[in-house]
């Protein structure tokens, strides 16, 4: 890891929109993440830690860590930052960038690119919009998603490890089997929207093997410095910018964030655009992901959640950060 030391960024007035932000005063960005942290201790008796799914109820709920990689190599993080945990429906922006790659516009006939303005899981507008889901993120866009990776690689959940392990350049990472069982064990509402999808003719193969593959991929831990570091390629127009290699096209890395603009924090994507203004991506285990387009990526974890399934001590500290950085994409 390397100590980017910067406590200050100043919006640049350059006419180059790549260099949006000017690092202006060298001092200590671990310190100040530190000091966020440490703001927030008291603050996870706001939330609670999810427990439809038993497994991830037995995390405590005091853990907290923080992680910023930049897309010029430099990483630094506070707290429990380098802790794997259960990345849930984080998972959903790599299932969508492979299935985007794989099958091209093809993918958006399937599924829409509307806020859904519902909880992650509801199923009342899948049955009206006739088995078409909102958005790739909610849970019935991330299975139509599964079954385009089920049905279009041999084997899609060893497909899905490798492009996590090479995305973080880390073949450490791997899919927690207990989180897996406990999905599968309580998996009823996730199984009941892909059988309402496959009686529409939106689904093509079979639902176990689509909640397989789901269920697998919400599985997945990795800690803040690994998720971070693995989405470097959305602030950096689809390119790696470690390997150099091309993720995905500029055009789809601008797809997903706008996804992840409108719809990623599920029903509070407004407040969170509102009042942040990041593309950004949460999960029940208590992660939070957030592009910042030509500079790198946030990644918080702690598992306390408020009402909208999103980390309550993970919004807050992207909303601190963003603001204290000029962070947000609509300045
Ligand atoms: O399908 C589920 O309910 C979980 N595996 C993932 C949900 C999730 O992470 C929603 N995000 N806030």
């Amino acid at each position: 890891m390397h100590n980017v030391g910067l406590s200050c960024f100043i919006a640049s007035h350059s006419k180059d929109k790549q260099v949006r932000y000017m690092i202006k005063d060298i001092s200590n960005l671990q310190v100040k993440l530190q000091t966020l942290l440490a703001a927030q201790q008291e603050f996870y008796t706001q939330g609670k830690v999810a427990n439809y799914i038993p497994a991830l109820a037995e995390v405590s709920p005091e853990k907290m860590g923080v992680c910023v990689s930049t897309i010029d190599g430099k990483t630094v993080g506070a707290g429990d930052y380098q802790e794997p945990f259960s990345i849930q429906s984080i998972s959903k922006v790599f299932g969508l960038v492979m299935a985007m790659n794989r099958i091209g516009d093809d993918l958006w006939q399937r599924v829409n690119m509307e806020p859904s303005g519902q909880p992650f899981n509801s199923i009342i507008q899948l049955e009206w919009e006739k088995g078409i889901p909102r958005n790739p993120v909610i849970n019935a866009g991330a299975l139509l998603v599964a079954d385009v990776l089920t049905s279009h690689f041999s084997s899609s959940k060893l497909a899905f490890l490798s492009f996590m392990r090479s995305l973080a350049h880390d073949d450490s990472i791997y899919i927690d089997n207990y989180v897996y069982q406990s999905e599968l064990a309580h998996g009823s509402r996730n199984a009941a929207l892909g059988y309402l999808m496959k009686s529409f003719g939106n689904i093509e193969s079979e639902i176990p093997e689509v909640l397989n593959h789901y269920f697998t991929q919400c599985s997945v831990a990795m800690s803040c410095e690994q998720l971070a570091t693995s989405l470097l390629f959305l602030a950096n127009k689809g390119i790696d910018p470690i390997s150099k290699e091309a993720i995905c096209t500029p055009r789809d890395a601008h797809r997903v964030n706008a996804i992840l603009s409108t719809s990623g924090m599920y029903d509070q994507s407004g407040e969170f655009a509102f009042s942040i203004g990041l593309p950004a991506k949460s999960g029940v285990g208590g992660g939070v992901i957030a592009i910042v387009p030509n500079y790198g990526v946030i990644c918080t974890w702690s598992p306390p959640l408020n009402s909208f399934g999103n980390s309550v001590i993970g919004t807050n500290l992207v909303a601190s950060l963003a603001q204290e950085l000029g962070l947000s994409i609509y300045h």
